[in-house]
């Protein structure tokens, strides 16, 4: 039996150099896509997904996002004497029920595998997800959903993969595949931004994860890697051999919104398929 997914945790304490001068006082993950920052997508993913415990690794200029999932007192008052019933019920859609979202400071930014670190009372020894709000992913079911259905059937850790150019493996955590089960890859090791010429596969590892609880006694190690940064990859292929390990190559389409060209193809590929906006985008388009 494996137990369920009801965890998850948002690693949100990063920087967003890539993104400045937009990510100097805002976070990154509040960039939107359309009309919903990228946290708001990831939420409702996890949701989606039947998780109902979240927490938000955070940074110094990050409480904005503990507003985003809270009452904007003011802003509904005025809603509500000005009649505008829709934009009341949109603003007020994010409020999930009471103590469902928690939030940890990860104090400086040491990397991925010590924001994941900072949220081991969180997991207190369960099963959990792992999502990284800026990797957008377009997909029915969401991928997370996708991912628990397969851990469901398995169990031990999941990464969510996709085939890359090979000259792009420097750029993601890479696996060395085994055995393959309809879109489901035996994950054989992991490595951290290889070389195009190392790299054992084009199957690239994007930001959604399942991971088992022991994952946090690798991370205390605090071993540092890849960029001089405490990395999850490294902890994850720890796991390999003492656990179950597979990875989903999804269905889905990903866009990187923490780079500008992965943002603005988001926001063109949402603005396309919504009725309201395809037609009027594709003529401001022909315009330029
Ligand atoms: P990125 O590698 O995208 O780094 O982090 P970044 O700082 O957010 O952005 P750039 O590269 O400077 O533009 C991947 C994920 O890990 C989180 C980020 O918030 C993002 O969700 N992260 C990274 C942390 O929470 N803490 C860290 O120390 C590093």
């Amino acid at each position: 039996m494996t137990k369920p997914i009801k965890k998850i945790v948002f690693p949100v304490a990063g920087l967003g150099t890539r993104f400045l001068p937009a990510t100097k006082a805002i976070p990154k993950e509040m960039l939107p896509v359309l009309d919903k920052p990228l946290i708001q997508y990831a939420v409702e993913e996890a949701l989606e997904a039947g998780i109902d415990q979240i927490m938000l690794v955070t940074g110094r200029n990050k409480q904005v996002m503990e507003d985003h999932f809270d009452h904007a007192y003011e802003l509904e008052k005025i809603l509500q004497e000005k009649g505008k019933a829709e934009a009341l019920e949109i603003s007020r859609s994010m409020l999930l029920p009471e103590g469902s979202i928690s939030y940890v400071r990860q104090m400086r930014p040491r990397g991925l595998g010590h924001a994941i670190w900072c949220a081991r009372h969180f997991v207190n020894g369960d099963p959990f997800a792992v999502s990284l709000p800026d990797d957008l992913i377009k997909g029915k079911p969401g991928t997370l959903k996708q991912m628990i259905e397969a851990y469901n059937e398995v169990g031990g850790n999941f990464v969510a993969t996709m085939d890359v150019a090979r000259e792009d493996t420097s750029k993601y955590g890479v696996i060395t595949p085994g055995a393959r089960n309809g879109n489901m890859i035996e994950v054989k090791g992991l490595v951290e931004k290889p070389h195009p010429e190392d790299a054992p596969s084009t199957e690239a590892v994007v930001g959604r994860y399942i991971l088992q609880p022991e994952v946090m006694d690798h991370l205390a190690a605090k071993e540092i890697g890849a960029g001089g940064e405490i990395q999850l990859t490294d902890a994850m292929a720890k796991l390999i051999g003492e656990q179950p390990f597979h990875a989903l190559n999804f269905e889905g389409t990903r866009f990187d919104c923490g780079s500008k060209i992965g943002w603005l193809t988001a926001n063109i590929a949402m603005a396309s398929e919504d009725p309201s906006l395809a037609a009027r985008l594709k003529e401001a388009i022909g315009q330029l």
